[in-house]
């Protein structure tokens, strides 16, 4: 029988490490936001598990919405985004948060901030699951307010990270084999 385990190096954060930083990055929120009724944005598709076990540990009243944007990747260094799902609820004068799996080179995250900051919210802030700083594209100066974990430039997949689609369900973080790739 195929497994997806089959194909994974290592755990690079185990189920256990991530949840214990959910709860960790949502008390800091129910603190800020408290009396404010924020909106948590996810950028699909890879924040779907990130999201899910956030606004489960979030206590405040708040909304949830969802936007999904993909990226041109014809060369590397030109990674250019376009709103593929917009937001449906109206942001103006509210209060944002961006929830993301990762901040890598930054293009999408940046291009995201950039598009909510367009509509008015009333204070916008970013948390992000993962970070890859040696990753970051030059220019890119945003700096996410929250973030779980930073780590090492190697490509992960799980816990909504994917490798062409697939791997998404793994429940924790992990580095594919070198032959996964080739598959
Ligand atoms: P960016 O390079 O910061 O614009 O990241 C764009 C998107 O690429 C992220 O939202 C992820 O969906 C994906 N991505 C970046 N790094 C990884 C990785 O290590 N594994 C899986 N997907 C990744
Ligand atoms: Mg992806």
């Amino acid at each position: 029988m195929q497994d997806i385990m089959e194909n994974i190096e290592y755990v690079m954060l185990s189920k256990e490490q991530i949840q214990s930083k959910v709860q960790e990055m949502a008390a800091l929120l129910n603190e800020k936001y408290v009396g404010k009724n924020p909106v948590f944005i996810g950028v699909l598709k890879g924040v779907f598990m990130f999201f899910a076990d956030m606004v489960r540990e979030i206590t405040v009243p708040c909304e949830v919405d969802f936007m999904c944007i993909s990226s041109y990747r014809g060369t590397e260094s030109s990674g250019q985004s376009v709103v593929k799902k917009d937001v449906s609820v109206d942001l103006k004068g509210r209060h944002v948060v961006i929830l993301e799996d990762i901040y890598d080179t930054g293009n999408s995250l940046d291009f995201t901030y950039r598009y909510l900051l367009s509509k008015e919210p009333a204070s916008l802030e970013v948390c992000t699951l993962l970070d890859k700083p040696e990753r970051r594209k030059p220019g890119i100066t945003l700096v996410p307010e929250y973030v779980g974990f930073t780590i090492p430039n190697e490509f992960v997949v799980g816990y909504g990270l994917d490798f062409n689609e697939h791997y998404r369900n793994l429940p924790f973080v992990g580095v594919l084999k070198p032959e996964a790739y080739a598959k």
